[in-house]
């Protein structure tokens, strides 16, 4: 379960750039939770990803997971049971290493190296079998260096490295957005996938409406660093593209098209 009470992000306190990013947002997502995220540019998404991560330095409030108070624990110790990604596909993955080093890496990140022949071996089946599911073929390039691969394959790779040890948390900060339509589609479908089958309760940000009611079980909507919105159940279920513009509109804020239909 994860528990976030009261969190208040001010990036540059006590200067003129003074920027409250979070404002006192509190929710709760229950264990294989997979909630949306939307809101206009600058709404905080990101910083909310940010603050979970620990990249983002909280001001006031706590986060807990499974009771646990994470809210000033290292980034780097938060690593070992989160998950992320990026936009840009090529975040995340060593362009000159090959799909299958790259693999490994991410594979003994936070455990103790496994250097004997069978265990390696044992791991390059694992590797094989994991990359089959994906359905791009990589699993026939596991020698290939990651450089070569296209964007989209990059971020199926880089999402199978985030989950292949399952994390407690999974965030996804608009990791389809800087892939063509058809590509998107398949990412999205391979997160639902990964996400189901291990039950990772997972923040996806997105600008792309229709995704957001689409996939996952809750929406949160967003809107200068407070939640609008959670959608979830029936209001969810018969919630429009249209109905969401009409929220944004009740908060002042707005979304492009080109945002909306990603
Ligand atoms: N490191 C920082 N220093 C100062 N201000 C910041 C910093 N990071 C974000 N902000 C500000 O905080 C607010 C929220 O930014 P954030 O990146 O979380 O928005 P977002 O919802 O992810 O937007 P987008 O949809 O454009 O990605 C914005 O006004 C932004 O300018
Ligand atoms: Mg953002």
């Amino acid at each position: 379960m994860l528990e976030i009470s009261h969190l208040t992000v001010t990036f540059n306190q006590g200067t003129v750039n003074e920027k409250k990013a979070i404002d006192d947002l509190s929710f709760t997502l229950n264990d294989s939770d997979f909630v949306t995220i939307i809101g206009s540019n600058g709404a905080g998404k990101s910083t909310l990803l940010g603050a979970i991560a620990g990249n983002v330095e909280v001001s006031s409030g706590t986060i807990l997971n499974n009771g646990f108070d994470m809210t000033h624990e290292a980034e780097h110790k938060r690593a070992q049971y989160i998950g992320r990604l990026y936009q840009d596909p090529l975040k995340g993955t060593a362009p000159h290493m090959t799909i299958e080093e790259n693999l490994e890496l991410a594979y003994s990140r936070g455990r103790r190296m496994r250097l004997g022949l069978g265990s390696r071996k044992e791991d390059e089946k694992l590797f094989v079998k994991a990359c089959a599911k994906l359905g791009l073929g990589l699993e026939d390039r596991m020698k290939s260096e990651v450089g070569l691969l296209s964007g989209g394959q990059r971020q199926a790779l880089t999402l199978l490295m985030a989950t292949l040890q399952t994390p407690e948390l999974l965030l996804l900060d608009e990791h389809t957005a800087a892939l063509d339509p058809v590509t998107s589609d398949k990412i999205m479908g391979i997160t639902q996938n990964i996400v189901k089958e291990h039950g990772i309760t997972t923040l996806m940000v997105t600008h792309n409406v229709e995704n957001a009611l689409r996939y996952g079980n809750k929406t949160l909507v967003m809107s200068q660093g407070k939640i609008l919105k959670i959608l979830e159940k029936e209001e969810r279920k018969n919630m429009t593209i249209t109905d969401v513009m009409k929220l944004y509109n009740s908060a002042g804020d707005s979304l492009s098209d080109t945002a909306v239909l990603g």
